[in-house]
């Protein structure tokens, strides 16, 4: 069967909150420091949100950017999906507040996606379907945490390495013109490693007590070494499994953009790639691992920047609690 739509990414965003938080400023909070931050992890820096300051709210600056980037309004938006672990409330999703806070009309479908950091491939792949399908023209999807909340600020092996932020982008229906589209993109799970990362409380196996919070049990809990193998097989099959199926070698990407988790696990996968450094984005030294919003704002922020430009192609992949992955391979 011919392919009749294809979906493109029509517009950027992202929002930092201001707050600044360096790995001085935790030297003074948990038994760590700056080197061993830096040297295991590349991170120097994080953002925090101010009190008070929301995911939503941080999704909705994002989203506002990125439909303006697009050069649409608010009524253009047809599907809102919020991809995010740390949503204003357990209900109602996050996607209806932003969809509430943008003005996006009342008929719009808007649901949240709880892939953990591949939550923006995830979305983005969702989106994907729906507009090549035909049923949509324009979708918002936005990566947005405010980890910094259910950190254990006493845990130094966790609470180093998360901030806060998000990022988003419009995926529209391309026009024969258009040279930008997306390429393809494969996501998966492997619920069998669930546990690795995993904030244990607050839902329905261990509703909240006193208990649940004397034992830090709303907090992120995570065997980071054990992730971190997975990671870079994970990443690096979907990767493979996409170039693949599309003819390409990694020789045809002009940029990839790997999940900010560790500056290591970026490094292994470009090797194992075999992409040249200069080619692979990274910025986790300014805003550590934010979750679903580390690849969106990372994509923005090389716009920008002028990095990425026009007839890229770029390669998107990520990793995150379920255990998930996805690659998600694009022309800009
Ligand atoms: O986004 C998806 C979720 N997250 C990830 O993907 C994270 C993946 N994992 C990682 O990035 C790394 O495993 C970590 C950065 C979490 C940890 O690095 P590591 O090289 O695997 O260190 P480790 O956990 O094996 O710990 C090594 C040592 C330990 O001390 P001992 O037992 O050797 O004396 C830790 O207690 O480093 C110690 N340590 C710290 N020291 C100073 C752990 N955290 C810290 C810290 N400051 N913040």
């Amino acid at each position: 069967m011919v392919q009749k739509y294809f979906a493109k990414i029509s517009g950027t965003g992202r929002y930092l909150p201001k707050k600044v938080l360096t790995n001085h400023d935790l030297e003074r909070m948990v038994d760590t420091n700056d080197e061993w931050i830096r040297t295991r992890t590349g991170m120097q820096e994080r953002r925090v949100a101010a009190e008070g300051e929301t995911t939503s709210d941080l999704a909705a600056k994002a989203g506002q950017q990125a439909i303006e980037a697009a050069g649409l309004r608010a009524k253009d938006i047809e599907m809102v999906i919020v991809c995010t672990v740390t949503g204003d409330h357990a209900f109602p999703s996050t996607s209806c507040l932003v969809q509430k806070k943008l003005g996006i009309k009342n008929t719009a479908t808007a649901f949240d996606v709880s892939a953990g950091c591949t939550g923006f491939i995830y979305g983005a792949n969702i989106a994907q379907q729906f507009i090549e399908n035909g049923t949509k023209k324009h979708i918002l999807v936005i990566g947005a945490e405010t980890l910094t909340r259910i950190l254990n600020w006493n845990d130094r092996g966790t609470c180093v390495l998360f901030g806060d932020g998000a990022g988003a982008a419009v995926f529209s229906r391309a026009e024969n013109i258009d040279i930008a589209k997306v390429i393809d993109s494969e996501v998966s799970a492997d619920g069998n490693f669930g546990e690795l990362l995993i904030q244990p409380a607050g839902g329905s196996k261990m509703p909240a007590s006193q208990e649940t919070v004397q034992q830090n049990l709303h907090t992120v809990h995570m065997e980071g070494n054990k992730i971190f193998k997975l990671a870079v097989k994970s990443m690096y099959h979907l990767c493979d499994v996409v170039l693949k199926r599309n003819k390409m070698d990694v020789e045809s990407i002009d940029w990839l953009i790997p999940h900010q988790a560790n500056l290591r696990i970026i490094q292994a996968l470009g090797k194992k790639l075999k992409i040249q450094n200069k080619k692979v984005i990274v910025n986790i030294e300014k805003y550590a691992n934010t979750s679903a919003a580390t690849v969106p704002i990372a994509l923005d922020e090389a716009i920008k920047l002028k990095n990425i430009r026009r007839g890229d192609v770029v390669l998107m992949t990520a990793f995150g609690a379920g255990l998930t992955s996805g690659a998600l391979l694009f022309r800009y």
